[in-house]
């Protein structure tokens, strides 16, 4: 179904025609209309942002409005940056970051494979981001990490230019929508091919790759569709637009492998522990994109959507959430809550009311 797209689709002005403005501290540029798009009634693709008071940029807290870079930033240009997504969520332990420092390792991992020399450790890191929601205020929020070559030098081979690092924190709710998390999605395989290992490093999280999720993810957009499924450059099932992909196949669990061009997600390692767990069989292997239509089950998981069913995929319908999906679903939003002591050991608990990681954390950045 293709979207009536409006004069203003992405809400960018408010009643009086203007644009939305920054007067209550948030920023309104996506916040689509559900019904008239033809989308799925309760879902929008995007949703507002909503601005904490403080970022860690290059070591230091700084307001959310100033943390502003050069317009000749190299990263600006070319790409030339890393990132993570991660959650913090609000347990009765206190705020807890899931899976805090697999996070940061692939973060490393990606600067490495991008020959961008980190200039703090992944614990500093961590101790800033731990103090950076506790000075914010928050209990659950978004944390999202970045790494990218700075001002001072361009061209492509420019090691003078510095490494910025930032760390910003918000509150942000599910990335599709809490309705698609109940009742699945619309998704449609993308015309657009995942990036391949030949050009590029689908194993690192980089901002310029992103373009490739960007394309796909629009295309999806707007014809109507709530995410995009790409392919790898073989043609087999690779993953959603920003979120790793699972099939349910005669009672097993099935996901494409790391040489599908996969990012390694660590929503998805973390739910196939959690659906081994659970006694269901795990089998990474390529899949066919028949395999789609035909499987009893689909489902996508990623640290901005969590877990999500998918109920339609190129107008082949797949119909409400299955029995495994909901089991695996809820025993991973007990995972992500707290709620699971078996699964504790993957939160970082933040200590509200201890300044212990601010120390550390000055002392790195003057170092
Ligand atoms: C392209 C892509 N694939 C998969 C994922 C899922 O990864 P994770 O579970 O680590 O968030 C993401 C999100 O980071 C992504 O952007």
């Amino acid at each position: 179904m293709k979207n009536a797209v409006g004069r203003d689709p992405w809400g960018l002005k408010n009643a009086a025609g203007r644009g939305a403005g920054l007067e209550d501290r948030r920023w309104t540029p996506f916040s689509m209309p559900d019904s008239e798009n033809g989308v799925h009634p309760g879902v929008r693709h995007t949703f507002p942002m909503e601005q904490a008071e403080l970022i860690w940029h290059n070591g230091e807290f700084v307001p959310w409005e100033e943390a502003t870079v050069h317009v000749l930033s190299h990263g600006l240009h070319y790409g030339t940056g890393v990132f993570e997504g991660i959650r913090c969520y609000d347990t009765e332990r206190g705020p807890a970051i899931f899976r805090h420092s697999d996070h940061l390792k692939r973060l490393e991992a990606s600067a490495k494979l991008y020959y961008l020399d980190l200039p703090h450790t992944p614990e500093e890191i961590a101790g800033a981001t731990k103090e950076l929601i506790r000075r914010n205020g928050l209990r659950a929020c978004y944390i999202r990490p970045l790494a990218f070559r700075g001002y001072g030098e361009m061209g492509l081979y420019a090691q003078s230019a510095p490494i910025e690092v930032t760390v910003a924190v918000w509150p942000w709710g599910a990335y599709l929508g809490d309705e698609s998390k109940k009742h699945g999605i619309r998704a449609a395989v993308s015309s657009w091919r995942r990036i391949s290992p030949a050009g590029l490093i689908p194993h690192a999280k980089a901002s310029g790759q992103y373009l490739n999720s960007i394309l796909a993810k629009t295309e999806s957009a707007n014809a109507g569709y709530e995410e995009a499924i790409l392919l790898d450059e073989r043609g087999f099932v690779c993953e959603g637009s920003g979120e790793n992909i699972f099939l349910v196949r005669e009672g097993e669990l099935v996901t494409p492998p790391h040489t599908a061009s996969i990012l390694d997600g660590v929503s998805r390692r973390s739910v196939m522990q959690v659906a081994r767990d659970l006694g269901y069989t795990v089998v990474e292997r390529d899949v066919a994109r028949a395999e789609l239509y035909l499987a009893e089950e689909v489902f996508l998981t990623g640290t901005a959507a969590e877990l999500v069913p998918v109920r339609e995929i190129d107008d082949h319908e797949l119909g409400e959430p299955g029995e495994i999906t909901r089991r695996i679903q809820a025993k991973y939003e007990d995972a992500l809550h707290g709620r699971a002591e078996e699964y504790l050991d993957w939160l970082d608990i933040v200590e509200v009311g201890s300044s212990d990681d601010a120390g550390r954390i000055s002392t790195a950045a003057t170092a």
